[in-house]
């Protein structure tokens, strides 16, 4: 599924661990930023057994998935600490513009780290801090199996797309995207955060947020600069940095 010696070519990756079958890349990666290896490092798998999502979401693997986590340090792209909670949000970003590139889709963003084609979930992004100056970027692309029963409706690649063996080029463009991204963060944060809000899912339509042991409701009005969720409720605008959404519905006026 993966051409490795073009991946090391790239400048973002400089150590590559592939596995045939592993629990999670993202539990790999965090192994490997606690032994303190060379940064930065992706930890590919062709299958997870133990994938992990938000909170103690489980991350289903049933059929062909790209499953991966990159390691990295966020002071090495000159990036302060409190742009780190824009990294899901702009990681996101980074997939949906590989998507678009590599199979011309128009996937969407749906706060905070998911991304979204035609209403139903395409992929999940899960961002974990194992020790300071270490992040860990876990991606999962539906390919050809989603999950059907959830709550949350799933999509794979192959209902969309006629390009086959498509794994290797979407993380290669991927890749490159982070590596753009985060260049452009650090220099010119409006111009990204005007990219994700281009892409929000939620923008325009009425959610109900979990945040804590509240629900808020209101209409959704954007992302703020620190990728915050936007929500005007009856009586507040409120701007979220953390939270679940649990319904969306078009909005009726
Ligand atoms: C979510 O939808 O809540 C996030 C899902 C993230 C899944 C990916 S798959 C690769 C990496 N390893 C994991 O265990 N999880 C992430």
């Amino acid at each position: 599924m993966f051409d490795l010696e073009k991946l090391q070519k790239l400048s973002i990756v400089n150590l590559i661990e592939h596995h045939v079958q592993l629990s999670s890349t993202n539990d790999r990666a965090k192994e490997l930023a606690l032994a303190d290896t060379t940064l930065p490092t992706l930890v590919l798998a062709e299958e997870q057994t133990a994938g992990r999502g938000r909170g103690s979401n489980r991350w289903q693997s049933q059929g062909k998935q790209l499953t991966f986590s990159l390691l990295l340090d966020p002071a090495a792209f000159d990036l302060t600490t409190d742009q780190i909670p824009t990294l899901s949000i702009t990681s996101a970003l980074a997939l949906c513009l590989a998507i678009e590139s590599t199979l011309r889709l128009e996937p969407q963003i749906k706060w905070p780290n998911d991304v979204y084609l035609n209403d139903k979930k395409l992929a999940g992004i899960l961002l974990e801090a194992p020790k300071p100056n270490r992040l860990i970027i876990g991606v999962g692309v539906n390919l050809d199996w989603s999950p059907k029963e959830s709550t949350i409706k799933g999509i794979a690649l192959s209902e969309v797309a006629t390009e086959e063996n498509v794994a290797n080029s979407l993380l290669v463009a991927f890749l490159e995207q982070v590596e753009q991204l985060l260049g452009k963060l650090a220099l010119k944060p409006k111009e990204v955060a005007a990219q994700w809000n281009d892409r929000s899912y939620l923008t325009g339509k009425r959610v109900t947020v979990e945040s804590g042991n509240k629900e808020l409701k209101g209409l959704c009005g954007g992302l703020g600069s620190q990728g915050e969720l936007l929500i005007k409720t009856e009586d507040e605008f409120l701007s979220m940095t953390s939270g679940t959404v649990i319904t969306v519905e078009a909005s009726r006026t």
